[in-house]
């Protein structure tokens, strides 16, 4: 929702008006940027800026860097800019002078400074100095850190060698998309060689000129190739199994045989399925989970007892009837 007036501002949207940054009034940006970065606000966040403000002035700019170490608290904020510059922030910010697709400079700072837990892309806006700065920056983020990139409408513009697809930047954007699913796209592709970052992509956002990565373990098995040793999967299978042993509902019971399935436990899942039955007997999901797991088994005559029960309960369910006439 939109705020209705400038009492509905939230804190950090008012903090940046009262220290000129533009990323609240000519952007948007603030109120997003709450949103994600509110639950780090008391933390000691280590935020890096590439892009300090002011341009080729020595003395203008710093409104973004002053807005974080107003907003953080607790914050250590670094900014980076192409052109030097003497602005007095307070101890807590400190800037470097260099350009954002000079690697060497960029792995200097992570040396010396990282790791961060943010990493804000607000510099030329140059789709391929974007990109440069990702691949050089993106592994010095922590677990669950974000690394943004403003002002993506440049990606279009000529001016900043952007192009009508978006040029170097929505093709990175693309790429994450794809880094994502990358368990996805092999399962169909092994051809596809995933980015060294897809294994780290947890999640993509995308705002009106505004790109947030989030970094973080993107290494679950597809649903297609399911694997239980997975620490996700196992925590997955530990925690249904401990709802199963206590209160389940026959819902539940009949999801959970779908993981006793292919582990091969069938005596263990139709036992549990006939358990429940007595206490549910006009289940249809333990009935259809008595059926799956009887068909994957091969025992047809136990299937098609569990689906004759179903269908007397449901004579007008046409998936139902449908598995009447699938070979069994
Ligand atoms: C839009 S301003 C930053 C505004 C500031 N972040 C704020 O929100 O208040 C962009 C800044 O990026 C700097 N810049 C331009 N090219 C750069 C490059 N290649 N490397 C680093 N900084 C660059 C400019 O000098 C300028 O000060």
């Amino acid at each position: 929702m939109l705020p209705g007036n400038s009492a509905d501002l939230d804190p950090l949207t008012v903090i940046a008006i009262r220290q000129g940054t533009d990323k609240w009034g000519a952007h948007f940006y603030t109120p997003i940027y709450h949103s994600l970065l509110a639950p780090l606000r008391s933390k000691p966040v280590r935020l890096l800026e590439i892009g300090v403000g002011g341009y080729a002035s020595k003395y203008l700019g710093g409104g973004s860097l002053a807005m974080w170490a107003e907003y953080f608290e607790h914050g250590q904020i670094f900014g980076i800019d192409l052109h030097e510059k003497q602005l007095d922030l307070g101890e807590r910010v400190t800037i470097f002078q260099g350009s954002q697709d000079d690697r060497a400079f960029l792995e200097r700072i992570v040396r010396q400074h990282g790791p961060f837990d943010v990493i804000i892309d607000d510099g030329s806006h140059i789709p391929v100095h974007v990109v440069a700065s990702f691949q050089a920056l993106f592994p010095s983020l922590v677990t669950g850190g974000l690394y943004i990139v403003e002002d993506t409408q440049t990606a279009y513009w000529a001016s900043h060698d952007g192009t009508a697809d978006g040029a170097a930047t929505m093709s990175l954007a693309r790429d994450i998309l794809k880094g994502l699913n990358h368990r996805e796209i092999a399962e169909v592709d092994p051809a596809y060689v995933a980015p060294a970052y897809a294994a780290s992509i947890r999640s993509l956002r995308a705002y009106h000129n505004l790109l947030v990565f989030e970094k973080g373990d993107n290494t679950e098995p597809s649903d297609r190739s399911y694997d239980l040793r997975h620490p996700r999967a196992a925590l997955a299978l530990q925690s249904l199994a401990a709802a199963v042993g206590t209160s389940p509902t026959p819902r539940a019971v009949a999801f959970f045989t779908n993981f006793l399935i292919p582990m091969g436990r069938f005596d263990e899942a139709l036992e549990l399925v006939e358990w429940h039955l007595r206490l549910s007997p006009t289940s249809l999901d333990l009935l259809v989970a008595g059926y799956n797991v009887s068909a994957s088994a091969g025992r047809f005559e136990r299937a098609n007892g569990y689906l004759r029960r179903a269908l007397a309960l449901a004579p007008d369910d046409r998936w139902l009837r449908g598995l009447t006439n699938a070979k069994l």
